[in-house]
């Protein structure tokens, strides 16, 4: 409650004083917005929100079963327009989607981590994202690359394989998320740097990571920016503390890269051993980009942000992707079945799976694809905004309205999808209602868990891989069955992806 203590004392000395004129000019204009749940002067809904003291996400996914396809919450000086429906979303993402490609401005915290929006998730639809997407596309997900960097996930699932192993002697079980976590994050950092880290320095860096994600979620003066000199000096002060704490973590790896790439060979004074040759890790591209509105290069903090959205971008999502499918096969023994012996049939009992083999196993890609579209991991896109105000289902978009778009209810809608509560993969094979689903979003939106249109994210392909081999690597190995002491719980939860309230347990067979 100390929030809304804050909140009313504040209002009470700062905005009264200033009467109705300001909430005329604030709340009422400009004319014509979607419709949306009545609020307060000047605060609009947002007593309502903090009140119910639970993420925003929930909060939508209630109003839009009053409000529908598209409406709008007014939180403080902010403004959301909220899309529900495939319709409305293709027509922003993919018909119109050059109007609504940029992003809204930062909050303070969000200012800090993207260095000034210099990442490509959070730089303005501009020449800036343009090079840094650009370059993204052709270093990191580029098809030469991928097939150049497969040394990588063959090191890192190996380690996988040996850790799940591990774990389960330990403690009879493996708790899979955490697991899946520590090798993407593992993939990823090496992707970037081209060194192969240690366990224990993977973990820290994905523990700080964590933190990141979490830390710029919306806070009040976010919504009332007004209040940020008043009330965000302890938040600014913790943002600042832990981005001191990522720079220190991830600082160092861009050094020690610099350095092999400027002299060629691992510099004896380094503890990290660069195994990628030069021009083959993602920071080196960066070294020497050329960058219009950034003269003298990018320095050590853009590179930080830029790696650091990488691993951000890539572990929470793909490793909610996974854990939500093995939930799924563990109380499905009959399509765990199905599944290894379509892997069985590619790579033989004793064979191991690589990437060239997933685009052979069509049950697998329908599981990953079912997962995706029943359990979207992010149910917000990142926010998207209008270039100038614009006009969509009939009614007005400011330009500084945040743009959300609210994926779930496009895979929910009965309209769309039958039985859309079950998890049938079959549903993806021939002959299926979802077989010829495009799930970018460009033909049509039937599903679209990784966005669409100019900001779709430009790594899905690499993601689907991760979630691939992992899946196929851990069902050829092992049989999947409950932990007897915990049966998988389908409660979600937010935390930045929405995740399994209580993480999967599951105890692993050796396959005879
Ligand atoms: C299953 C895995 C993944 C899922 C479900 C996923 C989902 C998403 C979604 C929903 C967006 C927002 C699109 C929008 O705003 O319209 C996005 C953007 C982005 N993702 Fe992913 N992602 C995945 C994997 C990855 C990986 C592996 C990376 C990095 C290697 C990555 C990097 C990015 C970046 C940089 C953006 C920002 C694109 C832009 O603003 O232009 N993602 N992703």
């Amino acid at each position: 409650m100390e929030f809304l203590d804050m909140l009313l004392l504040l209002l009470a000395t700062i905005f009264l004083p200033l009467g109705f004129r300001r909430w005329f000019t604030t709340i009422k204009g400009p004319k014509n917005l979607p419709p949306g749940p009545p609020g307060w002067p000047i605060v609009g809904y947002l007593f309502h929100f903090i009140l119910q003291r639970r993420p925003f996400v929930y909060v939508i996914r209630d109003l839009r079963k009053i409000y529908g396809p598209i409406f709008t919450i007014q939180m403080g000086q902010k403004t959301f327009v909220i899309l529900t429906d495939a319709k409305l979303i293709h027509e922003a993402l993919v018909q119109r989607g050059t109007l609504f490609a940029n992003r809204p401005d930062e909050s303070p915290t969000r200012w800090i981590f993207s260095f000034g929006k210099c990442d490509i998730n959070s730089a303005k639809y501009g020449p800036l994202w343009r090079a840094l997407r650009r370059n993204f596309t052709t270093e990191l997900v580029g098809s030469a690359r991928v097939k150049q960097c497969g040394w990588v996930r063959k090191w890192a699932l190996e380690n996988h394989m040996g850790r799940v192993k591990e774990e389960a002697q330990e403690k009879g079980y493996v708790e899979v998320m955490s697991q899946c976590r520590l090798t993407i994050c593992s993939i990823l950092i090496c992707l970037c740097f081209g060194a192969k880290l240690s366990d224990e320095y993977a973990k820290n860096i994905d523990s700080v990571f964590k933190e990141v994600l979490r830390m710029p979620l919306p806070k009040l003066p976010d919504f009332l920016p007004i209040l940020t000199p008043l009330v965000a000096r302890g938040q600014l002060r913790r943002a600042k503390e832990l981005r001191r704490k990522q720079m220190e973590i991830i600082g160092p790896l861009v050094q020690a890269r610099k350095a092999f790439v400027e002299s060629g060979e691992n510099p004896k004074s380094s503890s990290l051993h660069m195994e990628s040759p030069v021009g083959a890790a993602y920071v080196d591209s960066l070294f020497s980009l050329d960058i219009p509105e950034r003269p003298g290069g990018l320095g050590e903090e853009a590179l930080v942000t830029l790696c650091s959205e990488v691993i951000n971008g890539g572990t929470d999502t793909s490793a909610t992707v996974v854990e939500w499918a093995l939930f799924h096969l563990v109380l499905d023994q009959r399509a765990q079945h199905e599944l290894y012996k379509e892997i069985v049939e590619v790579v033989g009992e004793n064979g191991v799976v690589t990437e060239d083999d997933l685009e052979k196993m069509p049950f697998l890609n329908a599981i990953i694809k079912e997962t995706l579209r029943r359990h979207p991991p992010t149910h917000l896109l990142l926010s998207h905004a209008a270039t100038e105000d614009a006009v969509l289902g009939g009614y007005t978009i400011p330009k500084d309205a945040n743009l959300e778009i609210y994926t779930p209810w496009v895979t929910q809608d009965p309209a769309l999808w039958t039985d859309p509560e079950e998890f049938q993969p079959e549903r993806f094979l021939p002959g299926g209602e979802g077989y010829e689903v495009d799930w970018t979003g460009n033909r049509g939106v039937r599903m679209i868990p990784f966005g669409a249109g100019r900001r779709i994210c430009p790594a899905w392909s690499l993601g689907i891989v991760h979630v691939g081999l992992l899946l196929a690597r851990m069902v050829h190995a092992f049989k999947w069955v409950p932990f007897p002491g915990s049966q998988p719980d389908p409660t979600e939860t937010f935390a930045f992806t929405m995740v399994m309230k209580n993480p999967l347990k599951a105890v692993i067979l050796p396959r005879s």
